[in-house]
């Protein structure tokens, strides 16, 4: 395997959609005229007002507003669906691989994809849902969940997708928070031959205290597995559906009105509801997923990422349906029925584009070049990254072993809260280098400060912030506004915050480095430090958890949990597998813990704080660089817990 370090644009550039003097151009003319510069962006939809107010951004706390294309009109569903049916009705929107390869493939086209959008929108409207309501949305990865997406969209209801990995619990919350009135699953997801019960996890979840805001449950048959159905809020969604009328008229919505709310975790508390408007979402995901995968009409585009995260919403539903393209969705794993999956997947329906995250590319790596070798993947032609950040050799193998040294890698980096994609290489523009997000798109402006918030200049390592605003960017926190100031605009005054470390080289090239706050980031998935200890402490032997992200090879990162069990409890291999399932039982299998150490006692300062920086370090074994311990209130605690690591 070659050891370069750059792989230089040149190669791939006679063939790219812009070259490197095109981006240059773009982003001068963003920063000398914005306004024609992000008018220009808008031009890619639908409207059926154009907006002539087009920003509307201050950061300033006593004054503070984001507005994008406020006085513009339009419904992301005809952007999506309508406005290709005459040059493209019969163009394949959705090609879906089922989790059993031997189970049929279905296509749908644009106008197929049009036909149910309309009855479900239409059976949604006779159901009394309307315009602002919410819609809750769990279900595996089937045609059904983009169809049950945009169907919201057309009546100008709020969907909010949960994964179908979240358990009960998780549910329950996501659906009180923000006061569902209907809810849309299947009677079981599948996933690697294994059974979801999706129905009977809503069954659970809607007996939760706080969820009686629903009215109404949609259930899909999918397996056809029988589950009990509760007359009359269970509805089957073919009885519901079919006989409607295959159009509907659309929902007239101003920019600014809420398009979705997706829960993301973060460092404190519950998990958040990340608005996401109308107008400067749609612009924001069809714009980055044309420039970033250099999207041309016969592209068939793969990304792997399940519609219940944001990848999903923006790489596989409104970003690719917006620019009129052909792409899989995939209900399986990469591992089954064998590691050859997804590149079987790749030469069955010859995607060129192929989307996934490091987590899947290490599991992979990890069992050798033959799986991979035994494959065409011919039709490849640009990979990509997101999620979190790529190991060099993990780069390297997916460029020469799965890429066979042909195809670009766009490393994207951007969150739930950019809505798109803000920091990567665009193919024939951009130099690559192993493991960095390189260059900031068109408009984006990322920059790096120290603690106490001064701007770093030129090459430096410190905290990734966003000097200004951009369409893509969540309006709010559902139903708590000041916990969206107080998160992303309080930490340095007049700038976002990610919550992520980065260094920039002296190339100007961007490198994550990860969450600088408690967020770990597990197979590309954010789960919250204090979500996990609080699924912990709700065991009644437990009296203290602390939880710490570990580097894992696999996963990125791992869950290393330090309990303190209450006065008399027996620390055993049963109560610990018991605390196992706890947190499985209350937040899904994602949050499942790798370590639980038990702790006499846990490290803290004087004032009571307990000082998570050691214990990552003693998670990592990593006793040398535990810095000064002095400021604990017993540093004799730190020895206990070292020596009471698991083996
Ligand atoms: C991390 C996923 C390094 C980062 C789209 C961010 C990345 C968090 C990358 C957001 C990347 C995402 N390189 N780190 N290319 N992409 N991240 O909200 O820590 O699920 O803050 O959005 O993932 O995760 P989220």
């Amino acid at each position: 395997m070659h050891q370069r370090d750059r792989v230089e644009a040149a190669t791939f550039a006679a063939k790219a959609n812009i070259n490197r003097e095109q981006y240059e151009q773009l982003c001068a003319q963003a920063v000398q005229d914005p306004d024609g510069f992000w008018a220009g962006l808008a031009q890619r939809l639908h409207w059926y007002r154009f907006p002539t107010r087009i920003r509307d951004v201050s950061y300033d706390l006593r004054d503070f507003r984001i507005r994008w294309y406020e006085d513009g009109v339009l419904n992301a569903s005809v952007n999506c669906l309508d406005r290709h049916l005459d040059s493209n009705g019969d163009k394949v929107a959705l090609i879906f691989e089922p989790d059993d390869p031997d189970a049929p493939v279905q296509k749908l086209t644009y106008r197929e994809l049009h036909a149910r959008v309309c009855r479900l929108a239409n059976a949604l409207r006779n159901l009394g849902v309307g315009k602002g309501d919410r819609v809750t949305i769990y279900l595996p990865m089937i045609p059904e969940a983009v169809v049950a997406m945009l169907a919201c969209a057309r009546i100008g209801a709020v969907h909010s997708v949960v994964f179908g990995g979240f358990a009960p619990q998780s549910v329950a919350d996501r659906i009180a928070d923000c006061g569902s009135k209907l809810v849309i699953t299947a009677d079981e997801g599948l996933r690697g031959g294994r059974r979801i019960p999706l129905k009977a996890n809503v069954d659970a979840a809607l007996k939760l205290p706080g969820t009686h805001s629903v009215e109404t449950v949609l259930v899909v048959r999918h397996t056809g597995a029988a589950v009990p159905m509760q007359m009359p809020r269970d509805r089957w969604f073919d009885a519901v559906v079919d006989g409607q009328p295959d159009s509907c008229e659309p929902a007239q919505m101003n920019a600014e009105d809420p398009l979705f709310i997706l829960y993301t975790s973060g460092s404190t508390g519950k998990p958040k509801g990340v608005l996401h408007t109308t107008g400067g979402y749609l612009v924001w995901a069809s714009y980055t997923h044309a420039l970033v995968f250099d999207l041309k009409p016969e592209d068939v585009f793969w990304c792997t990422a399940d519609i219940g995260w944001i990848t999903g919403h923006s790489y596989v539903v409104y970003g690719p349906l917006a620019n009129g393209c052909t792409q899989v969705i995939f209900e399986g794993v990469p591992n089954h029925p064998d590691v050859s999956r997804f590149w079987q997947v790749v030469d069955r329906h010859q995607v060129s584009i192929f989307y996934t995250a490091p987590t899947a590319i290490r599991a992979l790596m990890r069992e050798g070049d033959a799986p991979v070798r035994a494959t065409s993947r011919t039709s490849l032609r640009l990979l990509g990254s997101v999620g979190e950040p790529i190991n060099p050799e993990a780069w390297r193998w997916y460029f020469e072993v799965v890429g066979e040294g042909r195809c670009p890698i766009v490393d994207t980096w951007w969150q739930t809260e950019t809505g798109g994609i803000l920091i990567s290489p665009i193919p024939g523009a951009t130099d690559l280098k192993p493991g960095s997000a390189t260059r900031p798109l068109p408009g984006i402006r990322p920059a790096l400060v120290d603690a106490t918030g001064t701007l770093l200049e030129g090459e430096a390592e410190g905290n990734l912030v966003l000097l200004d605003s951009w369409p893509g960017q969540m309006r709010t926190v559902y139903g708590d506004h000041q916990r969206f100031i107080d998160t992303y605009f309080k930490t340095y005054p007049g700038m976002y915050f990610t919550g992520d470390g980065c260094r920039r080289d002296a190339d100007g090239d961007y490198w994550i480095t990860g969450r600088v706050d408690d967020v770990i980031n597990v197979s590309g998935h954010r789960i919250g430090t204090a979500e996990v200890e609080s699924a912990l402490v709700a065991h009644p032997a437990v009296a203290e958890a602390a939880v710490v992200g570990v580097p894992h090879p696999v996963k990125g990162q791992g869950i290393y949990a330090y309990v303190t069990l209450v006065a008399g409890e027996q620390e055993t291999e049963e109560l610990r597998q018991a605390l196992v399932a706890q947190v499985r039982q209350m937040i899904g299998p994602i949050a499942t813990p790798d370590v639980i150490q038990w702790a006499p006692a846990l490290p803290k300062t004087r004032s009571g704080k307990i000082m998570r920086r050691i214990l990552r370090k003693i998670a990592e074994d990593a006793p040398e660089q535990l810095g000064d311990t002095s400021t604990l209130a017993d540093p004799s605690v730190v020895d206990a817990l070292l020596r009471g690591r698991p083996r």
